[in-house]
């Protein structure tokens, strides 16, 4: 197995300054890596990939960097394929990490009860209304297929009642618009849950709760790590074994789930993602990260 990495667009020979830390826990771990030009790939450039070997037998490699759209990621998967490197998880894989809707019959029962509506900038508001009625008077939050603005809870995430419609079509209508250009897909609408609370963050106010993010490798957890830089850990490490079951439905080979304490004590998962382009959360042991893999058979 090897790993990916982007490089740094003004020395290209060297790993790109935010996942250096990643590169040199890698090669300490005895696991090789390559570089590529992320920007390239963006641009379609059939440049991107000029820096890495062709190889005679085909390798298993992971692609440890910035987030790809389902159609960036085909183009990165193929390309490598070329040149004799799979990346672990085929598109179709991909996409199901990246896309809550893909995945959620696999978490249904372990997530807060989710709904979706495919949409652009132009928002379909019957189709809105019908979903709102759906959670009757009960507090929402609103997401699109892949990413949240968490960060403007009151104005861009949170609805306190989804009775309330003209509060609830502003917190969306804003949400459409911080999103802009990278609105993914349309909007997921779910529950809110009451997690247990950790505090709130220093510089957007937005609540915290208690969550921590796991890495699945091949079904097995590789990686725990509080997902919060700050707010107060006080209860003992999460229950990972008790998710083991759904991660491995999942169909994906490397994925992270994030989970979180509820309030009654029951933990629930948040969301999932590709575990290539997921964040290893600050405090992660990003050695012993890489080490587990290292371990790992192809
Ligand atoms: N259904 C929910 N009920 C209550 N809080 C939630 C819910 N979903 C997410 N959160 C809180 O909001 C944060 C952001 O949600 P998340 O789905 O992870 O968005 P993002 O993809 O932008 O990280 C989570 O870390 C969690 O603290
Ligand atoms: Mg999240």
């Amino acid at each position: 197995m090897k790993i990916l990495f982007c490089n740094d667009p003004f020395d290209v020979k060297r790993p790109n300054a935010a996942y250096l830390k990643e590169a040199e826990a890698a090669q300490k771990a005895g696991l090789s890596y390559e570089l590529f030009s992320f920007e390239a790939l963006l641009q379609e450039n059939s440049a991107a990939l000029a820096g890495l070997p062709q190889l005679d037998t085909e390798e298993t490699v992971v692609y440890r960097g910035w987030m790809l759209k389902p159609e960036q990621y085909t183009r990165l998967y193929n390309m490598l394929l070329a040149k004799g490197w799979r990346l672990i998880n085929t598109p179709d894989q991909y996409k199901h990490c990246h896309y809550l809707p893909e995945s959620y019959s696999i978490i249904e029962y372990h997530t807060p009860l989710t709904t979706w509506l495919k949409t652009g900038a132009e928002i379909p508001i019957l189709a809105v209304h019908e979903i709102l009625r759906q959670f009757d008077s009960l507090p929402i939050i609103i997401k699109d297929f892949v990413k949240s603005q968490k960060h403007y809870w009151h104005e861009a995430f949170f609805i306190p009642s989804a009775g309330d419609r003209e509060s609830a079509e502003k917190v969306i209508r804003r949400f459409i618009e911080l999103q802009g250009e990278d609105l993914n897909e349309g909007i997921v609408f779910r529950e809110f849950v009451e997690f247990e609370s950790i505090g709130t963050h220093s510089k957007s106010k937005m609540p915290l709760t208690l969550e921590y993010r796991i890495f699945w490798l091949d079904g097995e957890p590789v990686c725990q790590a509080p997902y919060w830089e700050e707010g107060t850990y006080t209860s003992a490490a999460p229950p990972v074994e008790q998710f083991q079951k759904v991660a491995k439905e999942v169909q994906s080979r490397f994925l992270t789930m994030d989970i979180a304490k509820r309030r009654n004590g029951e933990w629930m998962i948040i969301e999932l993602g590709d575990g290539q382009v997921a964040g290893l959360p600050e405090n992660a042991d990003v050695e012993a990260f890489y080490k587990v893999l290292a371990a790992f058979p192809a």
